[in-house]
């Protein structure tokens, strides 16, 4: 089989890296654009990758080749670029691109219906795993209190990650809720109970922490405790790769991490 002709959106930024060591060893896929910001001190600089030696980083996508999927790990104004191209092209998208506004959730959704995209705030498997059993076990016991603990390195800026984030919108989804509706983010200076039905969350942060995340399912007498564990960055980059080899080809929609993983029998 022919490899998967692959573009990097955001190639020099800290995932664009990780991305392009793996893809110098990766035969299921060829390396045919990569995308930095306008402007950079990358750009029209040699792209070294295994069999793309000729290929050098571009600004944009105007003189883009012939290409599969696109893996974008960028900002919010890389990712509305590329998605103008996928649409355009018909081109599958994996993004992990975080903190978008409403306006591009919207036009993400839309495209979904032109072209297959898939997006995760967590690319590694195991936290797509995490958020299958949740789900299951948030709606298998309804009536158990959750809170949801996650530790991460000093430097993180945002509290609480957008992992925790995800995983309580899973469970508060699998609850018959929203996660603005049963999300408790501070307890202090608070003199009531806890509130039923509630998600609670707990920031953790310090060293060199890559990402944990627990979910307690809290009953009388017995408790349930869902935890991963993250101690190499290089796991997110390694689902972006598998995801989009798994997506390439596959028809237009919303696909998840989750769909990705095989299926619970
Ligand atoms: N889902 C996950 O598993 C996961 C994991 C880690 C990070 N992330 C998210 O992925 C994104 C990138 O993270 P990072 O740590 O790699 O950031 P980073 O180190 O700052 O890299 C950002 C990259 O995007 C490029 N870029 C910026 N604007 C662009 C534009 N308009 N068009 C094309 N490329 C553009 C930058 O190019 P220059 O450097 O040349 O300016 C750089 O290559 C963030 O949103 C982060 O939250 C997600």
């Amino acid at each position: 089989m022919s490899p998967v002709r692959l573009a990097l959106n955001g190639a020099s930024g800290r995932m664009g890296g990780a991305l392009l060591s793996l893809l110098r060893n990766d035969r299921r896929f060829e390396l045919v654009h990569a995308v930095v910001e306008r402007g950079s001190i990358n750009d029209g600089q040699p792209v070294v990758v295994g069999n793309a030696t000729s290929l050098r980083y571009a600004h944009g996508w105007a003189q883009a080749p012939a290409i599969d999927v696109v893996v974008d790990f960028s900002g919010a104004g890389g990712l509305a670029s590329a998605l103008d191209h996928c649409l355009a092209q018909g081109i599958a998208l994996v993004s992990g691109t975080t903190g978008l506004d409403a306006v591009l959730e919207a036009r993400l959704a839309a495209a979904s219906e032109h072209i297959a995209v898939l997006r995760a705030a967590n690319f590694s498997l195991g936290v797509a795993l995490l958020t299958r059993l949740l789900r299951e076990a948030a709606a298998a016991l309804p009536s158990w209190d959750m809170e949801i603990v996650e530790a991460h390195h000093g430097r993180k800026l945002d509290a609480p990650s957008g992992t925790a984030l995800a995983l309580g919108h899973a469970a508060a989804v699998a609850r018959g809720t929203t996660l603005e509706a049963a999300a408790e983010h501070d307890r202090s200076g608070r003199a009531s109970e806890r509130v039923d039905g509630s998600i609670g969350f707990a920031v953790i942060r310090g060293g060199d922490i890559v990402g944990e995340h627990t979910a307690m399912l809290i009953g009388r007498g017995e408790r349930l405790e869902l935890t991963h564990r993250a101690t190499d960055r290089s796991v997110f980059a390694q689902g972006a790769l598998h995801a989009a080899h798994w997506l390439a080809g596959r028809p237009p929609g919303q696909w998840r991490l989750e769909d990705v993983i095989a299926p619970l029998r």
